[in-house]
Formats: C-alpha cells, structure tokens, sequence
C-alpha cells in the first residue's frame, strides 16, 4: 500500500495521457470517499458533472460555436489541452451573497478537489487541476447546464498518464514557518 506521502508527493499536474478510457463507476466510487472533506455546517457545497468520450467533444462545439471569433484560436487551443485527458469533472459550488458562507465553500471545494486528485493518485490515475478563463462566462456554464447561482470550482482531468509529469520543487516548510512568540 502507497503511503500517503508517496501519494502527495506523487500528485503532479499530468498534460498527456493515454487513449484507456477511466471507468465512470471508479470515478463515482473515488468522488463518493473524497466528499468526506471539511465543509462548514456539513453544507456540502458541490456537485458534479463528468464530461467523458464524445461529450468532451460536444461541450466543446456548444461552448465554441457562439464565442466571438477574436477568441476562437486562445480557447481552440485550451480545448486542445483539456481535452487530451478521456475524462473531466467539473466541481459546481453554489455562489452566496454572503461573503464568509462563500469563501469557506470555495475552501472545502479545494479540499474535496485534493481529496479526488489523491484518491485518483492512488488508483493509478493522473490528474490535472485547471480554471481556464471561460468557466465563469455565463455560456460556458450554460453549456454545462451549471445555474446562475452556482459556479464552476475548477476543470478536473483525470486519466491514464503516457509519460508522467515530474514533480515540482517546494519551498521548504523550514524557510516559510515562523514559531510565534
Ligand atoms: C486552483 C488551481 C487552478 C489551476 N489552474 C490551472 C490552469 O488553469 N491551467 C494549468 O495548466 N494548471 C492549473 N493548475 C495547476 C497548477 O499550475 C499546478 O498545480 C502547479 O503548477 C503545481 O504543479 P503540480 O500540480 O504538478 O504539483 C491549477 C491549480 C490550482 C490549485
């Protein structure tokens, strides 16, 4: 069995992937242990939408196909990206009008976002965290089919990894942790 630390330290952002397709009930069974994160008053502020095989392809088209032309080349190529991965989540939260209800949802999406990205490490998946710009534009969550008082946390990809990525140097913990006195 991985250590945990393996899996963290394992995680990195992965661009390209195989062709193996990632089996829906894996997925559901991954997201169904990482809901298990913190989130304030148990609101459990998310939902998601997997986006896999020829939907990809028709999220892509919906979203493409009304944008201004100036834009077509930047989001042609995002598409490009994210599409190389057979899979995606979408992770919705709902918006509030309160501020501090808003910021601490935010929080425990990125903490269910880890928690799926670790689990996805340990079930020999690679992943890839992204916010292109458009997933706050309201056609592209009206593509998605995401409310007006939600908002789209972040583009998961989840696949087989061809080459893996390399992990990333951090600072270490040492050089950025003051003990107060
Ligand atoms: C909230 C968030 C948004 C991100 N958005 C993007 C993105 O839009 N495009 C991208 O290529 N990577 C994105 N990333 C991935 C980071 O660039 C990546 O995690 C960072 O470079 C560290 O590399 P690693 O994940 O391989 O450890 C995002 C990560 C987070 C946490």
């Amino acid at each position: 069995m991985m250590s945990l630390e393996t899996i963290i330290k394992g995680r990195v952002s992965q661009k390209s992937y195989t062709d193996q397709k990632v089996d829906r009930e894996l997925v559901l069974k991954l997201l169904n242990t990482a809901v298990y994160a913190p989130n304030h008053k148990m609101r459990q502020p998310w939902r998601f939408i997997i986006i896999d095989g020829k939907a990809r392809l028709d999220m892509q088209e919906r979203y493409t196909k009304k944008i201004k032309p100036e834009l077509k080349e930047k989001v042609d190529i995002t598409f490009g990206k994210i599409l190389k991965a057979p899979l995606i989540i979408a992770f919705v939260m709902p918006t509030n009008l309160d501020y501090d209800i808003e910021f601490e949802d935010i929080q425990a999406n990125a903490s269910v976002i880890q928690n799926f990205l670790l689990l996805a490490e340990e079930a020999g998946l690679s992943t890839h965290w992204k916010t292109p710009g458009f997933i706050k534009t309201d056609h592209f969550k009206a593509v998605l089919d995401v409310k007006n008082n939600e908002l789209v946390a972040g583009l998961i990809m989840v696949g087989y990894a061809d080459e893996k990525a390399h992990d990333k140097p951090r600072y270490p913990a040492e050089t950025i942790t003051t003990f107060y006195k």
